[in-house]
């Protein structure tokens, strides 16, 4: 029997290639750069599966040019780029990868939380520049992480995480979020609830983990930057058009806090030039990237197209609605 037809738009690692390959026809775009928007729609024309990254958009547009389409895989957590209301009126099975990526991308908020409070990338700079002369008592002085307050955006798996991790550094943690966790995940966890104003009025660093949502989308403006001590970090790891980038600018500009750490941007690969500055640490959309964690990631891909194709239920199916049985 013929194999399903599946496109993925990268080559993902050899362990996810291997879940593929004996259920799977699957044609890999092999280049580095990310494939083109009609490459993409092209290729598509006869596949059955997509295995996509965040970089793609799985929307109207896409889902007309791929009639026998399936089921679209994406790998990432976040799942702003594929319109699942489309996917679901066409029968197409959305699916994303939650659960391997929380404890790697907390790991890269601290990195970030630390890098900015301290200086590293200026530090780092001057370390390899060649004109570090001496030891100076006020050289770099940077700001104190342990026994601050952090303040949490977002108390899910990630969030949580981030604040885990938090005990130790001596940290008062604070968090807010639509729901209120449980009494004993607050115990656990040490961490007491806020409303957003009072998070940001009491936060030395304040870390984003929303989801991009209408709701979330430029909830970091600038009334929010008023709100903050301009002593405080906003740290961003979770998606770029949570934070209303010429607002943070200007908040940066204006001194209305202290500086940022940030691996996420608006308009990505587009960094507002605003945001080049000493007091704020930039890195390119990394926080999940450690290789085993991006393995992991693809794996789980692969393991949902492949459930889809021998007729089980994929396990991260964002629209279930869309296969009847289990
Ligand atoms: C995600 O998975 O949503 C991240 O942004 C990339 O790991």
């Amino acid at each position: 029997m013929a194999k399903p037809k599946v496109f993925a738009t990268h080559s993902l690692f050899e362990a996810a290639r291997q879940i593929l390959q004996e259920t799977c026809e699957v044609e890999y775009w092999a280049k580095p750069e990310r494939p083109p928007r009609e490459e993409v729609l092209r290729r598509l024309k006869d596949k059955e599966g997509l295995i996509c990254l965040l970089t793609e958009k799985v929307n109207e547009e896409l889902l007309k040019a791929a009639p026998k389409l399936r089921i679209a895989a994406n790998v990432a957590v976040g799942f702003d780029n594929i319109d699942v209301a489309a996917c679901t009126k066409r029968t197409v099975a959305a699916t994303n990868t939650p659960g391997v990526l929380d404890e790697t991308t907390a790991d890269f908020a601290w990195t970030l939380m630390m890098a900015v409070a301290r200086r590293l990338s200026e530090g780092e700079a001057l370390a390899r520049s060649g004109n570090w002369r001496h030891w100076d008592l006020d050289q770099l002085v940077g700001t104190d992480v342990w026994g601050k307050t952090l303040g949490i955006v977002g108390f899910g798996r990630i969030g949580r995480a981030v604040a885990r991790r938090a005990a130790g550094f001596q940290m008062k943690v604070i968090y807010t979020d639509a729901v209120r966790a449980a009494e004993g995940t607050e115990e656990e966890l040490k961490a007491d609830f806020r409303d957003m104003n009072a998070l940001l009025a009491e936060s030395d660093f304040v870390s984003v983990h929303v989801p991009l949502l209408p709701e979330t989308r430029g909830l970091f403006d600038a009334a929010k930057f008023q709100r903050m001590k301009p002593t405080a970090f906003l740290i961003n790891t979770s998606r770029g058009p949570v934070v209303d980038e010429a607002a943070l600018v200007a908040a940066l500009e204006a001194g209305k806090i202290a500086g940022a750490g940030l691996d996420v941007y608006e308009n990505e690969p587009f960094i507002h030039p605003g945001l080049k500055r000493a007091n704020v640490v930039l890195a390119p959309h990394i926080a999940s990237a450690s290789l085993e964690t991006r393995t992991k990631m693809a794996c789980i891909a692969a393991e949902n197209v492949v459930a889809l194709f021998t007729g089980q239920r994929p396990p991260n199916m964002l629209n279930p609605e869309v296969l009847k049985t289990p």
